[in-house]
């Protein structure tokens, strides 16, 4: 809901210029923290009115209830008003009165707006109110804004200049943050170049999380197939879901503020956007089982316990591990199997082509999951022949997907264990299985492979590989905490470590193929004695 003030009410402390443009103050009318149904006026024009001490008669946030309150002193805030909600019995809560122990943010300062950092929120701005410097959070107010002891003054917006009746410690304040690198001195001995720019990046990823875990919910639910074929009333897509109204509605207003649907501006329909169909089970390059697997989303909450023993989160949430769990649950190896297969897809399908493969020779793909890798080669080498080695409660599904592809008559499919030497083949790929487990594992797989293979035998390692000299980029350290925190001790590893671990397995490192962003394939061929 918009403010909707006169220019003249709320330009000055807006610092918005589209509100002088556009005559009227556009900014959004503020949710009151920890009071439900409640609205107050946008920050500026609270702001304009404590500076000047004026009472608030009438405002210009119509369609709110207004009410006449004369302000108490030039300390208090205009009081936030109750939203015209019939059936609500929540009272409107006045900040500086006796109520105001009712919020749990305490007393508010508006300090101003700062655009996110993936300018993903509904405006593109957010409206940052930070409580009185008794909290915790008073450590982004500026120390050079603190007035004298015992005088208390209305905070000014940061990027205000000083005014001539500001007190004259404020006027220090550009001396000061020029020796101090352009940078203001917090409370708590902290200096900071845009703390507010800090706090608001740090809500981002913070709000992302819930967007995550939100976006999580609704493909596990099927309601990104649900809306494939155009807008659905939200009743009935909750109704045909068996999930619940109110709640569906509220997420999808949630992703709609991160482009996933769009919402109608009555709240009744929605539709996914482009990027939301992506959830769809038939999109070519779905991401719906991505989403929908177990794993991250139900154990993040124990990284806690990972970061205090470096242990799997998985354990601390479950008691056992991800691949005891998933042994124990079908339906979810179902799906993390299916996920495994749309990664592939986008990661390890790419390099296929960029190598040679033996035209009639024996390809093994060891820990294969369903087959989408080893079914592309066959199809890349139309006379070579493949053995998928998996765990069997994934391979009924790979059964079905090699028939699907076509490649079932050249392709043998066979339960094996990690640890126990493959049958014998020309070529041998390991895809993203190496980064599951701990050094002294990938040692121990290494050398089983090695020992299933003759002398002639290539291994073909398909993995992210770490820059040594450089922090790993963003998606990187992702799949590293992913590893840490889905099995015991595993993690994504640089070039040198991976030369180490399979000359502990016996092979010797030939050559790194680049593939897409995030693969590679590292090559290796038989040290002369295993
Ligand atoms: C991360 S998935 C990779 C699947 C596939 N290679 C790919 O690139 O999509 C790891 C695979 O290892 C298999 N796996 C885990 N432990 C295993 C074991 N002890 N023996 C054989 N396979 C195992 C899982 O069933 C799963 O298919």
């Amino acid at each position: 809901m918009k403010c909707g003030a006169a220019v003249d009410d709320c330009s000055r402390l807006h610092g918005n210029r589209h509100c002088l443009k556009a005559g009227s103050c556009d900014g959004d009318l503020l949710h009151l923290s920890g009071v439900p149904n409640t609205l107050e006026p946008c920050r500026a024009i609270r702001s304009n009115r404590v500076a000047s001490g004026i009472s608030t008669a009438r405002t210009a946030v119509s369609p709110v209830r207004q009410r006449r309150t004369r302000m108490p002193s030039s300390l208090r805030a205009a009081p936030p008003v109750k939203a015209p909600f019939p059936n609500s019995d929540i009272p409107a809560v006045r900040h500086g009165s006796r109520s105001r122990s009712r919020c749990k943010m305490g007393p508010i300062r508006c300090l101003g707006q700062v655009p996110t950092p993936t300018g993903n929120h509904h405006s593109g701005m957010y409206s940052l109110r930070l409580p009185e410097p008794d909290s915790s959070l008073s450590v982004y107010r500026a120390e050079s804004e603190h007035p004298p002891r015992g005088r208390r003054t209305v905070p000014s917006l940061p990027t205000q200049s000083a005014s001539a009746d500001t007190p004259s410690r404020i006027n220090d304040a550009p001396r000061r943050r020029k020796a101090e690198g352009g940078r203001q001195r917090l409370a708590g001995g902290f200096l900071a170049a845009e703390p507010l720019r800090d706090v608001a990046a740090l809500l981002d990823a913070y709000q992302q999380g819930l967007v995550f875990h939100s976006l999580c919910a609704v493909t596990r639910l099927s309601i990104p197939d649900r809306m494939a074929d155009g807008r659905r009333d939200i009743a009935a897509l909750a109704e045909e879901t068996g999930t619940d109204e109110d709640a569906l509605r509220r997420m999808l207003v949630l992703l709609a503020g991160s482009g996933i649907v769009d919402v109608d501006p009555g709240r009744v329909s929605a539709e996914l956007t482009e990027r939301g169909k992506v959830l769809c089970r038939r999109h070519p390059m779905s991401l719906w089982a991505t989403f929908a697997t177990f794993g991250i989303p139900d154990v993040g909450n124990a990284l806690t316990e990972t970061l205090k023993d470096g242990g799997p989160a998985t354990r601390h949430a479950l008691g056992v591990d991800f691949w005891e769990h998933l042994a124990k649950h079908p339906d979810q190896q179902l799906v993390f199997g299916q996920a495994m297969a749309e990664q592939a897809r986008l990661l390890t399908l790419p390099c296929v082509p960029l190598l040679d493969w033996p035209a009639e020779g024996t390809v093994a793909d060891i820990a294969g999951g369903i087959g989408v890798l080893l079914a592309d080669i066959l199809d890349e080498v139309p006379d070579a022949r493949g053995i998928l080695v998996d765990q069997p409660e994934v391979l009924g599904r790979a059964r079905t997907y090699l028939s699907e592809q076509g490649v079932d008559d050249r392709c043998t499919v066979r339960t094996g264990d990690l640890f126990v030497p493959p049958p014998r083949a020309d070529v041998y790929v390991l895809s993203r299985v190496l980064h599951d487990w701990d050094d002294d594992s990938v040692a121990a797989i290494l050398a089983a492979v090695r020992r299933g293979g003759d002398d002639t035998a290539v291994l073909r390692i398909f993995e992210d590989v770490l820059p040594d000299d450089a922090v790993p980029s963003a998606i990187q350290a992702w799949a590293d905490v992913a590893m840490l925190a889905l099995y015991h001790r595993a993690k994504e590893r640089t070039l040198p470590e991976y030369r180490r671990l399979l000359e502990r397995g016996g092979w010797r490192l030939e050559r790194v193929v680049q593939g897409p962003p995030g693969m590679c394939v590292i090559e290796a061929r038989p040290l002369a004695t295993p």
